[in-house]
């Protein structure tokens, strides 16, 4: 990955539920926000399975649960850890400043 990554801002804070998601299109690309136990993420917003949100994913032990067949994805990592999605979520590097949330997007 590109050393170039750009840090882009996605929300405030304020705006993702303590334990849940909210979507955001950052420079074309769909994202899914995360807060779970404390910590922010940033993945893809569509499972790798089949093409659905996982906005409306379920959040719990640094997991998003696809609500359609239930693969589980860790958050952290993006890897699977439950079928049938056997591909990772692409993650994004994420940061805190002032109350809101920023991104590191990949130069395109
Ligand atoms: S679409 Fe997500 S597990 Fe099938």
């Amino acid at each position: 990955m590109s050393e170039s990554n750009e840090f882009v801002r996605a929300c405030a804070l304020s705006e993702v539920p303590a334990q849940g998601t909210l979507g955001v299109e950052l420079n074309g690309i769909p994202l899914v926000i995360v807060r779970s136990d404390g910590e922010v993420y940033a993945l893809q917003e569509f499972c790798t399975h089949e093409d659905v949100s996982l906005v409306d994913g379920d959040i719990y032990d640094h997991t998003v649960e696809c609500w359609l067949h239930g693969s589980c994805f860790d958050l952290r990592t993006g890897k699977p850890t439950g079928p049938p999605a056997s591909k990772p979520l692409a993650t994004y590097p994420v940061r805190i400043d002032s109350g809101d949330i920023y991104v590191a997007l990949p130069a395109s």
